[in-house]
């Protein structure tokens, strides 16, 4: 059985499988509106979201499927404090296929590791956001024809910012793939995320100057200071308008330039940017259906009733004496759950 962690479960050639069968379907939806007749999608958010969830929901039912769905975190069993382990044995005996959003960094390698059917990922906390990268790759790829050689440019809150590590993780496997890392200080890429630049021997700088890194940029990835991982609200306030894209400064860009956003924007671009040509935020949200199809089909096609078949990097030594030093892993709430460490890091949140 697979399931999706992060994009890293999905090799080069499944990456580009899904990313036809979503052309497939955007050519003929017609033909795929019986696929996933009598299955069904459970919806597992512990978290707000608007596009995930929807757009997980709306790709099942347009599969001919059907969804469950908790009304809120708040009316789920979490709130008297069920484990994550439970709340995936409980929902396999339901459904066939789980989306699962949380808070907690490694809450979806616990539910993987403990469901009876597929999982996956649809963010756990600043660490993976697998399936906005589909979108996003599927963005990519119908405005280049192709990932190679792109000088791709992240840009806000780097740190946190979950949809940047995955897309990192997807695009380092392609050929000559550069980065520029643009934020301040205080949000930079994490090191784990930069080791994988670094492991696959891509190219990457870091800088604070959005204009001046704009000349050699194919893509541009705007991010929001994501608010809800502050510990300080003062830092968040000090840091949320550090990078402001408006129309003006898209001058010194190129003329092919693609600007992508995962959405929700917050003031990190003006509207005036909606009508620049390069503007692609809105195709994203489309692709992300689309892609999530694909992706349903591909793991429901996996399912041969055997436990998760889970990569190395998701698994290692457990360390019952060991406390995880990220407070916001999940290791730190899901009852009797120890660390598990490979090469120094804790597979849970890779910190
Ligand atoms: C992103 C997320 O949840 O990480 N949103 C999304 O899924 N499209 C980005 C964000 O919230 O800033």
């Amino acid at each position: 059985m697979r399931s999706v962690i992060d994009i890293l479960d999905l090799t080069v050639e499944e990456l580009d499988g899904i990313i036809a069968t979503a052309e497939d379907i955007l050519a003929h939806p017609d033909a795929y509106a019986d696929k996933c007749r009598r299955k069904k999608l459970a919806t597992l958010f512990f978290e707000p979201s608007t596009r995930t969830r929807m757009s997980f929901e709306a790709a099942m039912l347009d599969l001919g499927g059907s969804v469950l769905s908790m009304a809120s975190a708040a009316s789920s069993s979490a709130t008297k404090g069920e484990s994550v382990a439970d709340t995936a044995k409980v929902i396999s005996q339901y459904a066939d296929v789980i989306a699962m959003r949380h808070p907690k960094e490694g809450a979806a390698l616990v539910a993987a590791k403990n469901a009876e059917i597929p999982v996956i990922n649809a963010g756990d906390g600043g660490h993976c956001h697998p399936t906005q990268t589909l979108a996003d790759l599927l963005t990519i790829h119908r405005r280049f024809g192709t990932f190679d050689g792109l000088t791709v440019g992240f840009c806000g809150d780097l740190k946190y910012g979950r949809t940047v590590h995955s897309l990192i993780n997807a695009l380092v496997r392609y050929r000559d793939v550069k980065f520029v890392l643009i934020s301040p200080e205080e949000l930079k890429l994490p090191d784990y995320s930069k080791q994988v630049i670094l492991n696959n021997g891509n190219a990457f700088e870091e800088v604070s100057d959005l204009t001046a890194a704009f000349p050699a940029l194919d893509v541009l990835y705007m991010t929001r200071v994501q608010q809800e991982r502050f510990a300080d609200r003062a830092e968040y306030e000090r840091l949320k308008d550090t990078y402001i894209l408006t129309a003006d400064k898209l001058t010194g860009a190129k003329e092919n330039i693609a600007i992508l956003h995962p959405l929700p924007r917050v003031n990190e671009i003006s509207v005036q940017v909606d009508a620049h040509p390069g503007a692609a935020y809105f195709e994203q949200v489309k692709n992300g259906k689309f892609m999530r199809m694909a992706l349903i089909l591909f793991v429901l096609s996996h399912n041969d009733g055997q436990p998760v078949d889970l990569l190395p990097r998701w698994t290692g030594t457990e360390t019952p004496s060991h406390v995880c030093k990220n407070p916001t892993c999940i290791t730190h709430t899901e009852q009797e759950l120890a660390p598990v460490l490979r090469d120094g890091k804790c597979v849970y949140c890779e910190q």
